[in-house]
């Protein structure tokens, strides 16, 4: 099977993310989510040659291959929901800065046997980290349609979500539902594999089988729960004048960002004091800036990504 694996990623919003952190030279930074490496490599480039330091996350093993030889950076294998756990063994206390650019890679999508992607046929795996248990297909064919539901409507936004968890029920009834394009053709009938791997479907079905697979995605990898678990820890590690660059991709998880800049809780709930002022112990610095004409002409990828700045107040 072709593979497409040219670029491993290219990070949105590179130079606002930065500018965004105000990185401080001799800081301590953390990316939790390293992937190709081009937002830690950017942070590094700013840090200062002495005492900085970098702690860059992923959970998935293939973002090793583009580690960094750099005497400041460690690369922390692990999900960053076990970000304080982490800082606690390297004993670090405080921060100085955190990035999240949420989500898959290109090279997620982009290669064929991780199975994220409706455009090759491959076992309908979409786990990030590969020692995990839960994959797509244990989702599609064992979640009963309380559960179908609450995925396909609140991480694939789908519209239609009544019909495609019927489609999918048909399908499972009569056999498992284990490679890409069995879950492809409950939607697309007539999907066909070529002789390259690569699933033909109508243009069509495309809108709904990237929501179908986003829904699926996001709920095998408990990216929402794992976003929560860290943002709590980040506020916690932050030092005052400290800042949080995250890069969202989906609704959901940008409201709760947003939220949580504004409050400081994951609920939302705004304090005020006693003279009706907002209590917050972030003072926000971007509000969900997108990707300017010329950036998402040259990486269409970034078209959805919105990225929220704050600073931890002095308190
Ligand atoms: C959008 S990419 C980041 C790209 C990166 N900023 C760059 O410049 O190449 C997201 C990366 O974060 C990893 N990831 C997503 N959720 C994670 C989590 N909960 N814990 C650790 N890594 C995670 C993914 O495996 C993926 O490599």
């Amino acid at each position: 099977m072709r593979i497409m694996d040219a670029v491993y990623h290219i990070p949105a919003m590179l130079k606002e993310t930065i500018d965004g952190l105000a990185i401080k030279p001799g800081g301590v930074y953390v990316d939790v989510t390293f992937g190709g490496g081009g937002h830690s490599r950017a942070i590094l480039e700013n840090l200062g040659m002495e005492n900085g330091r970098l702690f860059s996350f992923d959970q998935d093993s293939d973002a090793l291959q583009n580690a960094i030889d750099d005497e400041r950076w460690t690369f922390v294998h692990s999900n960053f929901r076990y970000l304080q756990n982490w800082m606690e063994y390297y004993g670090v206390t405080q921060i100085d800065g955190l990035l999240a650019d949420l989500g898959v890679s290109f090279h997620h999508f982009d290669c064929p046997e991780r199975g994220f992607s409706f455009r090759f046929s491959a076992p309908l795996d979409m786990r990030m980290n590969r020692t995990s248990k839960m994959t797509a297909a244990a989702v599609v064919n064992s979640y009963n349609e309380a559960e179908l539901t609450r995925i396909l409507r609140l991480y694939g936004e789908m519209g239609n979500y009544k019909q495609v968890i019927r489609y999918i029920h048909r399908a499972r009834v009569n056999h498992p539902i284990e490679r890409t394009e069995d879950l492809v053709r409950t939607i697309a009938s007539d999907a066909q594999v070529l002789e390259n791997g690569e699933i033909e479907v109508a243009p069509k079905y495309k809108k709904d089988l990237a929501k179908l697979f986003q829904a699926l995605r996001i709920e095998v990898n408990d990216e929402l729960g794992a976003l929560r678990e860290m943002l709590v820890t980040a506020k916690n590690l932050l030092k005052p004048g400290g800042r949080m660059a995250v890069l969202t991709y989906h609704s959901l998880e940008d409201r709760l960002v947003k939220n949580f800049f504004k409050s400081g809780n994951l609920e939302g709930t705004i304090e005020k004091d006693f003279y009706g002022n907002v209590v917050s112990p972030f003072r926000v610095i971007e509000k969900g800036r997108m990707a300017d004409e010329e950036e998402v002409a040259r990486n269409p990828r970034s078209r959805s990504a919105k990225l929220r700045v704050a600073e931890k107040i002095e308190n």
